[in-house]
């Protein structure tokens, strides 16, 4: 009976040319401690790059400066602009052509795509809005400063401007859901760098008037069945009541201001999110631009699922699979520690392409077993035309490096990806990110205490005298009972039994090939380990190597 089934099931596929698999939509599945992106049945680790704002803005850019450039750099997936006011020029005239060249060059190339819906908002502002709309005010109006100045900020609180966003949205998905059916096209972020500027919240009429109503019972509901968890922030702010206004739950400051606009942002989203899911049910998630250290709601863009602000998301926007932040300041670690939660898959959609970006993306893998990597602005390597990272861990000339970083990391997750996929989710997987200000760190990793220190802290290279040492990264497995893998660049590796009695010693040390991953090119002892006392890859070589070790 079974068997008629199947075949039965076959010959109508086959007539109807319809691809059952196809109904197998990429989805993030809970794995173990973490998520994965699973892409036609199989996990997938998106090596990505966004691109650059306005080149997939034409079809010939696209071809001539895309694609070869993704492929160099070992890059599996792009994360690709699509523009509001390209696409429906007019109200209800859409034009889907970008879309179409972008889902078929990626096609082409192997190269997966996340759309970025370029909708209401992009980083705060409504640029992206068609002119019909940015002309009609009245009936698609903005937020106010609290000075009464209106900005080129859609309101999150009109129902017009809600209606047409999601219009243009659905017509999107069901453009993919229509065009795709390789699954080239594997998740969507709705919106850009949503977020409130000059000002914590709109103060036009209308947001003003839902400012003084009561704080919905569905944010409230959240507060008080997550009370144990939340943010140090919302603990600090939330005065643990279950009714009133937002001045009244959240105190008369501009915190309660941005909370509220958050709330706002978030529902909106979720809508948005929500109607698009209906048409074609990819994953779907909001990028965010942090919040600039020192800086006060408002001074930075507000409101967007910014670190303190995740709970509120997560309230008011339940159909977003993540949030992510993009991450263009210094403190990598501080930043990813707070996107790292139990209901939220871990994601990086931006971070500056910069010398640093390929050991960051083999920490962000292996510490926090992440769905992907993206820098910004990946086919144009940008770093040298954008403004410095901020903070201090960093000096400008290692920021630049050789920009060959990307590429090696990629590289080197490729190789690996098996161990990757399968050690996800797992306490077998650690990352390291050590660079002249975090210079060593020490995990407890199969049986032993493993110490991590930068491969300049030798002190054997003329690059170690050099103030700002490169930005060293490794993904650290433990494959078996004493077997380890190391992916990584500029790190050394001492071993301590856990047992104060015995010592830990190494059995062997094989390179592995970075082509495939697999085979041997030498065992390394000698020099090379220095005499058995530790494991190395050098600074500025990207490795893999396997070893064993032993207790004596
Ligand atoms: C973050 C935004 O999300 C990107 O679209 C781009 O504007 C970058 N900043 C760099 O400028």
């Amino acid at each position: 009976m079974k068997n008629y089934t199947i075949i039965l099931l076959f010959v109508f596929s086959v007539l109807s040319g319809i691809n059952i698999t196809a109904q197998n939509f990429p989805k993030i599945i809970k794995h173990g401690n973490a998520y994965q992106l699973i892409i036609n049945d199989k996990p997938f680790i998106m090596r990505a790059g966004e691109l650059g704002n306005s080149n997939a803005s034409t079809v010939n850019y696209m071809k001539k400066c895309v694609w070869e450039n993704l492929k160099k750099q070992n890059i599996n997936t792009a994360l690709v602009p699509v523009y509001w006011d390209l696409i429906e020029p007019e109200e209800n005239n859409f034009d889907f052509t970008l879309v179409k060249a972008a889902i078929s060059g990626g096609e082409k190339n192997n190269i997966k795509i996340v759309f970025l819906w370029f909708g209401a908002w992009k980083n705060s502002m409504s640029c992206y809005v068609p002119s019909w709309i940015k002309k009609d005010v009245k009936r698609f109006p903005r937020v106010e400063s609290k000075e009464g100045i209106k900005q080129e900020i859609l309101s999150p609180y009109s129902q017009e401007n809600l209606k047409a966003d999601k219009k243009a949205f659905c017509k999107l998905m069901e453009f993919i859901k229509q065009n795709d059916k390789n699954q080239t096209v594997i998740m969507v972020q709705v919106e850009n760098e949503i977020a409130m500027l000059p000002s914590a919240r709109d103060y036009s009429k209308t947001a003003t008037l839902v400012f003084k109503n009561e704080v919905p019972a569905a944010l409230t509901d959240y507060l008080s069945k997550h009370k144990n968890t939340l943010t140090d922030s919302l603990k600090k702010y939330w005065s643990g009541e279950n009714s009133g206004s937002w001045e009244k739950l959240f105190g008369q400051s501009i915190y309660a201001e941005e909370i509220f606009s958050a709330w706002s942002f978030a529902v909106y989203t979720n809508e948005i999110a929500k109607a698009g899911k209906k048409v074609y049910n990819l994953p779907m998630y909001a990028n965010c631009a942090l919040n600039r250290p020192g800086k006060k709601p408002g001074e930075y863009p507000s409101g967007g699922p910014l670190p303190h602000l995740i709970d509120i998301w997560k309230a008011g926007a339940p159909c977003l699979e993540m949030l992510s932040p993009d991450i263009y300041f210094g403190d990598f670690k501080k930043w990813t520690k707070s996107y790292f939660r139990d209901d939220n898959p871990f994601f990086i959609p931006e971070h500056q392409y910069d010398a640093t970006a390929g050991a960051k993306a083999l920490y962000a893998i292996g510490e926090y077993h992440a769905l992907g990597f993206s820098p910004f602005s990946v086919e144009t390597k940008q770093a040298a035309f954008m403004p410095p990272v901020l903070g201090a861990t960093f000096e400008e000339k290692t920021q630049k490096g050789n920009l060959t970083e990307i590429p090696n990391a990629y590289n080197l997750i490729k190789c690996v990806e098996n161990e990757i996929t399968t050690f996800n989710g797992t306490d077998k997987m650690r990352g390291f990110l050590l660079d002249t200000i975090n210079q060593r760190d020490t995990i407890i990793l199969g049986g032993y205490e493993i110490i991590a220190k930068h491969d300049n802290l030798l002190g054997w290279s003329a690059q170690s005298k050099q103030p700002g040492w490169r930005t060293s990264g490794a993904i650290l497995i433990n494959t078996d009972k004493d077997e380890f893998m190391l992916i990584g660049t500029g790190i050394v590796l001492n071993f301590k039994s856990l047992n104060k009695k015995n010592n830990a010693g190494i059995l062997e040390i094989k390179e592995i090939s970075t082509e495939d991953g697999k085979t041997i090119i030498r065992y390394l002892n000698g020099d090379e380990s220095h005499q058995g006392r530790h494991v190395r890859i050098t600074d500025g070589e990207w490795g893999i190597q396997k070893f064993k070790l032993y207790e004596y």
